[in-house]
């Protein structure tokens, strides 16, 4: 087992109150498995996988417990989580093409990471020139500034520098939503075999476009309001889901493959709940077309079959 999370829930503290943007969240990752997180944009995506790389404020911890390897994970203690960043557990946060240091040369860079994680560049320079070619790129960028580099190109090398001390477990955020399509795809390709190559042992690909998990994910998370709804194989989240969330994302889509927008969630009737107050039991109750008096607890999220995992009250009943 690659991660085991239990229980997590993470609030922001603002002055209006708490936003429960993760609630009660557990699930695992098996070794080798890249798993799609998908939900519309504010279900908690991104707290999610910001809360497991180092869980401060404005994030606020309420509970839970993470696993990585076998090895608790200190999500809370800076020092800590310093020490197994890019090496055990790195992460691509959204838009993090935007956010590399304008100033300084791709190379010079990468170099100041290295030193600051305790390693040499000149050792790690033939590996790094290794990656740059696996992705694409050509070694002369460690010459040139973040600006001069296209959007497709930045995030190539965003992919590399994260990856490049071979972490156990890495997370994407968003990583292909600022892309055309065809540099998605190319992303995507990229990312598998990072898993392929054993670069990376298991990965979290999180995105408001399913779409793009169709061909890379193994398994599929699907998050509504800071809850978990479902997860299972891509396959059954796609042929077969059983929470009438999943069905309607589904349902939404236009062709498999085929790109979606997320205009088109407005195929489902009403909006996701504001988390500052959300209402209690099933956060999808306003919405759901099957709802009924016990949605107003919240439904446990359980194994309902093999590898498949459910928080719904109506299709929640196992077949054993
Ligand atoms: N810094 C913040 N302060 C207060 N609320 C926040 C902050 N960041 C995110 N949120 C809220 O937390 C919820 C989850 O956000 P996020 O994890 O970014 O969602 P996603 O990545 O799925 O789009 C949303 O309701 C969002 O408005
Ligand atoms: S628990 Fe109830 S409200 Fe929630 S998805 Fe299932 S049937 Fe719908
Ligand atoms: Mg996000």
């Amino acid at each position: 087992m690659s991660l085991k999370i239990e229980n997590l829930t993470v609030y922001y503290q603002t002055i209006a109150g708490n936003v429960r943007a993760l609630e009660d969240a557990s699930f695992s990752l098996a070794d080798g498995e890249i798993m799609g997180v998908a939900g519309e944009s504010g279900c908690g995506k991104s707290t999610l996988s910001n809360s497991l790389v180092y869980l401060h404020a404005p994030m606020k911890f309420i509970r839970g417990r993470a696993f990585l390897d076998g090895e608790e994970l200190f999500i809370q203690d800076k020092v800590k989580m310093d020490a197994v960043r890019y090496k055990k557990i790195s992460v691509i946060p959204q838009y993090a093409m935007n956010a590399m240091n304008p100033t300084s040369k791709i190379g010079v860079m990468i170099k100041d990471l290295l030193t600051s994680k305790g390693e040499d560049f000149e050792k790690i320079l033939p590996e790094l020139k290794n990656r740059l070619d696996l992705v694409k790129l050509s070694p002369d960028v460690l010459n040139l500034y973040p600006f001069e580099l296209s959007g497709g190109m930045k995030q190539r090398m965003v992919m590399v520098i994260s990856t490049l001390l071979n972490p156990s477990l890495l997370l994407a955020d968003e990583v292909t939503s600022a892309l055309d399509v065809s540099s998605q795809k190319a992303v995507a390709e990229m990312l598998v075999g990072f898993r392929d190559q054993k670069i990376v042992k298991s990965m979290m690909v999180i995105t408001h476009d399913i779409s793009i998990l169709y061909q890379m994910a193994n398994s599929i998370m699907v998050m509504y309001a800071g809850q978990l709804a479902e997860k299972a194989s891509t396959d059954t989240i796609i042929n077969s889901p059983r929470h009438p969330y999943t069905k309607l994302l589904i349902q939404s889509l236009p062709t498999v493959g085929v790109r979606f927008s997320e205009s088109r969630l407005a195929g489902i009737p009403g909006n996701p709940p504001l988390l500052l107050n959300p209402p209690t039991g099933c956060r999808f109750r306003d919405r759901c077309p099957v709802a009924f008096a016990k949605c107003a607890e919240v439904p446990p999220f359980v194994e309902v079959e093999k590898g498949h995992f459910l928080a719904c009250w109506k299709e929640g009943k196992t077949h054993a």
